[in-house]
Protein backbone atom coordinates (compact mmCIF):
# COMPACT_ATOMS: atom_id res chain seq x y z
CA UNK A 1 0.00 0.00 0.00
CA UNK A 2 1.48 3.59 -0.65
CA UNK A 3 2.62 5.52 2.52
CA UNK A 4 0.25 8.01 2.37
CA UNK A 5 -2.77 6.05 1.80
CA UNK A 6 -2.17 3.62 4.63
CA UNK A 7 -1.92 7.23 7.30
CA UNK A 8 -5.18 8.61 5.80
CA UNK A 9 -6.90 5.12 5.68
CA UNK A 10 -5.66 4.05 9.14
CA UNK A 11 -8.12 4.45 11.88
CA UNK A 12 -8.09 3.18 15.39
CA UNK A 13 -10.55 -0.45 15.26
CA UNK A 14 -11.16 -1.72 18.47
CA UNK A 15 -13.42 -5.18 17.26
CA UNK A 16 -11.34 -7.72 15.51
CA UNK A 17 -12.27 -10.78 13.66
CA UNK A 18 -11.11 -14.15 15.49
CA UNK A 19 -8.45 -14.67 12.69
CA UNK A 20 -4.68 -15.43 13.74
CA UNK A 21 -2.24 -13.13 12.47
CA UNK A 22 -0.07 -15.42 10.33
CA UNK A 23 3.71 -15.18 11.48
CA UNK A 24 5.19 -13.29 8.84
CA UNK A 25 3.00 -10.11 9.45
CA UNK A 26 3.64 -10.54 13.02
CA UNK A 27 7.60 -10.37 12.13
CA UNK A 28 6.78 -7.38 9.73
CA UNK A 29 4.98 -5.60 12.77
CA UNK A 30 7.73 -6.24 14.95
CA UNK A 31 10.66 -4.90 12.25
CA UNK A 32 8.63 -2.12 11.76
CA UNK A 33 9.27 -1.18 15.64
CA UNK A 34 12.88 -2.20 15.39
CA UNK A 35 13.59 -0.12 11.99
CA UNK A 36 12.04 3.23 14.27
CA UNK A 37 14.20 5.94 14.77
CA UNK A 38 14.69 6.96 18.27
CA UNK A 39 16.75 9.81 20.57
CA UNK A 40 20.25 9.28 19.69
CA UNK A 41 19.49 6.07 18.36
CA UNK A 42 19.44 4.60 22.09
CA UNK A 43 16.61 2.05 21.06
CA UNK A 44 15.47 2.40 24.55
CA UNK A 45 12.57 -0.51 24.04
CA UNK A 46 11.50 -4.17 23.75
CA UNK A 47 8.45 -5.68 22.11
CA UNK A 48 6.49 -8.11 24.46
CA UNK A 49 4.70 -10.40 22.16
CA UNK A 50 1.60 -11.70 24.76
CA UNK A 51 0.19 -15.08 24.29
CA UNK A 52 -0.40 -16.22 27.86
CA UNK A 53 -0.88 -12.95 29.84
CA UNK A 54 -3.56 -11.71 27.52
CA UNK A 55 -6.70 -11.76 29.84
CA UNK A 56 -4.05 -10.62 33.15
CA UNK A 57 -2.83 -7.92 30.81
CA UNK A 58 -6.55 -6.88 29.43
CA UNK A 59 -6.99 -6.15 33.52
CA UNK A 60 -4.45 -3.38 33.73
CA UNK A 61 -5.79 -0.95 30.19
CA UNK A 62 -8.44 1.59 30.13
CA UNK A 63 -10.83 -0.44 27.80
CA UNK A 64 -9.96 -4.37 28.86
CA UNK A 65 -12.35 -5.38 25.77
CA UNK A 66 -9.63 -3.92 23.07
CA UNK A 67 -7.24 -6.62 24.46
CA UNK A 68 -9.15 -9.62 25.25
CA UNK A 69 -11.09 -9.47 21.56
CA UNK A 70 -7.10 -9.06 19.71
CA UNK A 71 -5.65 -10.96 17.74
CA UNK A 72 -2.49 -10.10 18.73
CA UNK A 73 -1.51 -8.01 21.40
CA UNK A 74 1.90 -5.85 21.53
CA UNK A 75 3.89 -4.06 24.28
CA UNK A 76 6.57 -1.82 24.61
CA UNK A 77 8.41 -1.60 27.10
CA UNK A 78 11.52 -0.46 28.22
CA UNK A 79 12.97 2.80 28.95
CA UNK A 80 12.29 4.89 25.60
CA UNK A 81 10.74 8.57 26.14
CA UNK A 82 7.42 9.49 24.46
CA UNK A 83 8.33 10.84 21.12
CA UNK A 84 10.18 7.85 20.17
CA UNK A 85 7.33 5.34 21.92
CA UNK A 86 4.91 6.85 19.72
CA UNK A 87 7.14 6.76 16.93
CA UNK A 88 7.57 2.86 17.14
CA UNK A 89 3.93 2.73 17.92
CA UNK A 90 2.74 4.13 14.93
CA UNK A 91 5.22 2.44 12.59
CA UNK A 92 4.15 -0.93 13.96
CA UNK A 93 0.67 0.02 13.93
CA UNK A 94 0.95 1.30 10.12
CA UNK A 95 2.69 -1.85 8.72
CA UNK A 96 0.23 -3.92 10.30
CA UNK A 97 -2.42 -1.83 8.22
CA UNK A 98 -0.48 -2.23 5.20
CA UNK A 99 -1.52 -5.99 5.72
CA UNK A 100 -4.95 -5.65 6.54
CA UNK A 101 -4.32 -5.65 9.88
CA UNK A 102 -6.08 -2.99 12.19
CA UNK A 103 -5.15 -1.66 15.69
CA UNK A 104 -5.51 0.40 18.69
CA UNK A 105 -3.63 1.97 21.01
CA UNK A 106 -4.37 1.12 25.09
CA UNK A 107 -3.66 3.43 27.87
CA UNK A 108 -2.90 2.03 31.18
CA UNK A 109 -4.81 1.83 34.38
CA UNK A 110 -2.57 -0.04 36.53
CA UNK A 111 0.77 0.77 35.29
CA UNK A 112 2.42 -1.47 38.21
CA UNK A 113 0.50 -4.79 37.41
CA UNK A 114 1.28 -4.17 33.59
CA UNK A 115 4.62 -4.11 34.71
CA UNK A 116 5.07 -6.77 36.69
CA UNK A 117 3.08 -9.05 34.14
CA UNK A 118 5.80 -7.62 31.31
CA UNK A 119 8.77 -7.90 32.96
CA UNK A 120 9.78 -4.35 32.52
CA UNK A 121 8.26 -0.70 32.51
CA UNK A 122 4.86 -0.36 30.07
CA UNK A 123 4.69 2.27 27.71
CA UNK A 124 2.13 1.22 25.61
CA UNK A 125 -0.62 -1.63 24.87
CA UNK A 126 -1.38 -2.19 21.07
CA UNK A 127 -3.94 -4.52 20.20
CA UNK A 128 -3.98 -5.61 16.58
CA UNK A 129 -6.96 -7.87 14.62
CA UNK A 130 -7.81 -7.76 11.21
CA UNK A 131 -11.02 -5.49 11.70
CA UNK A 132 -14.66 -7.28 12.29
CA UNK A 133 -15.54 -4.60 10.01
CA UNK A 134 -13.97 -5.22 7.05
CA UNK A 135 -12.74 -1.98 5.51
CA UNK A 136 -10.89 -1.66 2.00
CA UNK A 137 -8.52 1.47 1.96
CA UNK A 138 -8.34 0.89 -1.54
CA UNK A 139 -11.82 1.89 -1.85
CA UNK A 140 -11.28 5.97 -1.28
CA UNK A 141 -8.26 8.02 -2.33
CA UNK A 142 -5.98 9.49 0.06
CA UNK A 143 -7.49 12.53 -0.27
CA UNK A 144 -11.26 11.11 0.22
CA UNK A 145 -9.44 9.52 3.28
CA UNK A 146 -8.49 12.96 4.91
CA UNK A 147 -11.54 14.44 3.74
CA UNK A 148 -13.97 12.12 5.93
CA UNK A 149 -11.48 12.02 9.13
CA UNK A 150 -12.49 12.92 12.39
CA UNK A 151 -9.71 15.51 12.48
CA UNK A 152 -9.41 19.59 13.32
CA UNK A 153 -8.74 21.34 9.37
CA UNK A 154 -5.34 22.07 8.73
CA UNK A 155 -6.67 25.92 8.75
CA UNK A 156 -7.03 25.11 12.51
CA UNK A 157 -4.09 23.36 13.43
CA UNK A 158 -1.26 25.75 10.90
CA UNK A 159 0.62 29.27 11.04
CA UNK A 160 3.28 30.78 9.45
CA UNK A 161 5.59 32.40 11.54
C1 LIG B 1 -1.72 7.35 23.97
C2 LIG B 1 -3.03 6.82 23.47
C3 LIG B 1 -3.82 6.08 24.32
C4 LIG B 1 -5.03 5.58 23.87
N1 LIG B 1 -5.78 4.83 24.71
C5 LIG B 1 -6.91 4.29 24.26
C6 LIG B 1 -7.66 3.46 25.11
O1 LIG B 1 -7.31 3.24 26.28
N2 LIG B 1 -8.79 2.89 24.64
C7 LIG B 1 -9.20 3.13 23.36
O2 LIG B 1 -10.24 2.56 22.99
N3 LIG B 1 -8.51 3.92 22.52
C8 LIG B 1 -7.38 4.50 22.94
N4 LIG B 1 -6.64 5.29 22.11
C9 LIG B 1 -7.13 5.52 20.73
C10 LIG B 1 -7.72 6.94 20.53
O3 LIG B 1 -8.98 6.99 21.13
C11 LIG B 1 -7.78 7.20 19.02
O4 LIG B 1 -6.46 7.36 18.56
C12 LIG B 1 -8.58 8.43 18.60
O5 LIG B 1 -9.88 8.38 19.08
C13 LIG B 1 -8.63 8.55 17.07
O6 LIG B 1 -9.24 7.40 16.56
P1 LIG B 1 -9.45 7.18 14.99
O7 LIG B 1 -8.09 7.10 14.36
O8 LIG B 1 -10.19 5.88 14.86
O9 LIG B 1 -10.23 8.35 14.46
C14 LIG B 1 -5.46 5.82 22.54
C15 LIG B 1 -4.64 6.57 21.70
C16 LIG B 1 -3.45 7.05 22.15
C17 LIG B 1 -2.59 7.84 21.20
Amino acid sequence: MDAWLAIASKRDVREYADTPVPEDVLTRILDAGRLSGSARNRQQWNFVVVETAQVELAATVHAPSNVLGAALVVAIVGAAGGMDVGRCAQNMMLAAWNDGVASCPNGINDPEAAARICGDEVKTILSFGYPAKPRDPQSRTPEEWSARANRKPLAELVRKI
